[in-house]
C-alpha cells in the first residue's frame, strides 16, 4: 500500500517533460521598453518579448522594478503596467524576463529606462503644497445630492523670482483639471486653490493626484507633484442644529449630523463644554448626537461640537471645524443667590448674638437707671440710713445692701463695654 502511495504522489509532482526547465535554455531580456507619460502624475511602462526567444511556447513572465522615485517591484505576466507617482523627479525603472517554472526560477538580465525629471531650477517649486476636501449639498435635483469641494494651499518656492506665477492641476480617476478659483497674495501671485465643484466623489476613496507648476520670465519653474489618499484629506462638515438646554443640574446637548453623503452611523463626535466661571474645559468623544452631563446650574457654558467620519464607515479623515459657541446657563443669578445667603446668615448671627447683647443692655439700663418707683427707694433707704442713724443697730444692714448693689453695677458696665 505504502509503496504505491508513493509512487501516485511523485507522479503528480513531476512535470510534464516539455514544461521543464531545459538547463541549457537562456532568458533573453524583454526589448522596447519604454516610459511614457500618460496622465498627471501617471506613467505607463511597456515592453516587448524578446523576438529571438526560444522556445516560443514557454510561459514568460516579467519582473519589474522601480527604482526612483520609490522603490517598488512585482512580477506581471503582462507587457506593460500603469504606475502613479510624483513625477518631479523623473520615474526610472527596470524590467527582466523571467520563467517561474520548475524549482529554481530563471531570469534575463535587466533593461532599464528612464523619464527626466522636468527642467526647472532648484528652489523655485512650490513646498508645503496640503489640500482637504468637503462636501456641499449640490441642490436643485441634482442626481448627485451631493459635491465635494477641494482646497489646496502652498508656499512659493524661496528661489522663485518675484514674477513667479503658480498653477494647479488635479486630477481624479482619468478628469484632471486646472484650478479656476485662485487666492492671491499680495503680489498677485496664486498661493491656495479653490475647487467649488471637484470631480471627486462623495464618498470616494483612492488617489488625488495634484500636479502645480509654473511660469516665469526669468528662471524655468520646476514643477511640484504630490499623490493624496482622497478619505484621508476629506475634511467633515461640522454637526448641525446644535442645542443646548439646562433642567436643574442636567446639561443636554443635541445635534443634527453633518451634511455629508455618509449616513447617521457614520459619525464620531467631540464635544467641548467650557465652564467660563470656572474657565474648566470639559472634553467628550462620543458616537450618539446627545450628550448629558450633570453641572453646577449656576455657571455659564459655552458648547461646542465637531464631527469625523468613524473608521467604521472608511479611513478616517480629518475632524470638521467646531461649531459656533452657544451659550447656556448664567451667572448672572449666582450673585442674587449669594447676596440671599449672607444676607440670611448675617440676620441669623445677628439674632443669635446681639439679642443678649441686648437683654444685657436692658437690663443695665434697668440696673443704671431703675424704674421711676425706685429712687422712691433709695430716699425711703436714706431715710431709712438717716433713720437708722439715729436708730442705730439696723443702719448698717442697709447701708452694706446698697453699696453691693452700686458695686455690682460698675462691674457689669466695665463688663459690658
Ligand atoms: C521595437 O521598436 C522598433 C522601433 O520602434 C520596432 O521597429 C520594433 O519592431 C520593435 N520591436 C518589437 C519586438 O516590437
Ligand atoms: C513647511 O514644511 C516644512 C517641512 O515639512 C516645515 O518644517 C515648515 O515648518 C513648513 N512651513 C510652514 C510655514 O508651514
Ligand atoms: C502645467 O501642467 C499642466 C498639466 O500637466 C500642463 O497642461 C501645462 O501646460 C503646464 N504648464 C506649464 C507652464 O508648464
Ligand atoms: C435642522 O433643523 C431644521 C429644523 O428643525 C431641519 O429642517 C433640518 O433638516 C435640520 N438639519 C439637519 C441637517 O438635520
Amino acid at each position: 500500500m505504502v509503496p504505491v502511495l508513493l509512487v501516485l504522489w511523485g507522479a503528480t509532482v513531476i512535470p510534464p517533460a516539455d514544461l521543464l526547465p531545459d538547463p541549457k535554455l537562456s532568458l533573453l531580456p524583454p526589448v522596447n521598453f519604454t516610459i511614457r507619460v500618460t496622465g498627471l502624475a501617471q506613467v505607463l511602462l511597456s515592453w516587448e518579448p524578446n523576438p529571438d526567444q526560444e522556445p516560443r511556447d514557454a510561459h514568460l513572465e516579467y519582473h519589474v522594478k522601480i527604482h526612483a522615485p520609490q522603490d517598488d517591484d512585482f512580477e506581471t505576466g503582462s507587457t506593460e503596467s500603469t504606475c502613479v507617482a510624483p513625477l518631479h523627479e523623473g520615474f526610472s525603472a527596470s524590467v527582466r524576463t523571467i520563467l517561474q517554472e520548475g524549482h529554481a526560477p530563471l531570469a534575463s538580465s535587466w533593461v532599464s529606462a528612464e523619464l527626466q525629471a522636468p527642467p526647472g531650477s532648484p528652489g523655485t517649486s512650490v513646498s508645503n503644497l496640503t489640500c482637504a476636501t468637503s462636501t456641499t449639498m449640490a441642490g436643485g435635483g441634482h442626481r448627485r445630492p451631493h459635491r465635494v469641494s477641494l482646497h489646496c494651499t502652498w508656499l512659493s518656492g524661496e528661489e522663485a523670482p518675484p514674477d513667479t506665477q503658480y498653477f494647479l492641476y488635479y486630477r481624479y480617476g482619468s478628469w484632471t483639471e486646472e484650478c479656476q478659483e485662485y487666492r492671491k497674495d499680495p503680489t498677485g501671485r496664486n498661493t491656495a486653490c479653490w475647487v467649488p465643484r471637484s470631480s471627486i466623489s462623495s464618498k470616494g476613496h483612492g488617489w488625488l493626484m495634484v500636479h502645480v507648476n509654473g511660469t516665469s520670465r526669468t528662471a524655468a519653474i520646476r514643477p511640484f507633484d504630490q499623490l493624496f489618499g482622497v478619505q484621508a484629506i476629506a475634511r467633515a462638515n461640522p454637526p448641525t442644529n446644535v442645542t443646548a438646554q439646562i433642567q436643574g443640574t442636567r446639561l443636554s446637548i443635541r445635534w443634527d449630523k453633518p451634511i455629508s453623503a455618509f449616513p447617521q452611523h457614520c459619525f464620531d463626535y467631540e464635544v467641548k463644554i467650557h465652564n467660563t466661571k470656572k474657565n474648566y474645559l470639559q472634553m467628550e468623544k462620543i458616537t450618539t448626537n446627545v450628550f448629558v452631563s450633570a453641572i453646577d446650574h449656576l455657571s455659564k457654558y459655552s458648547i461646542q461640537v465637531r464631527a469625523a467620519v468613524s473608521p467604521a464607515c472608511r479611513t478616517a479623515g480629518l475632524w470638521s471645524e467646531w461649531t459656533p459657541p452657544i451659550y447656556v446657563g448664567s451667572e448672572a443669578r449666582k450673585p442674587l443667590m449669594e447676596w440671599l445667603l449672607i444676607l440670611l446668615t448675617v440676620t441669623a448671627c445677628f439674632a443669635v448674638l446681639i439679642c443678649p447683647l441686648l437683654c444685657r443692655i436692658c437690663h443695665l439700663w434697668a440696673r443704671l437707671f431703675p424704674p421711676v418707683p425706685a429712687p422712691k427707694s433709695h430716699i425711703k433707704d436714706l431715710l431709712v440710713t438717716a433713720h437708722c442713724e439715729k436708730a442705730g443697730s439696723s443702719a448698717t444692714e442697709t447701708e452694706v445692701i446698697s453699696f453691693v448693689e452700686g458695686l455690682g453695677c460698675e462691674v457689669l458696665e466695665n463688663s459690658v463695654f
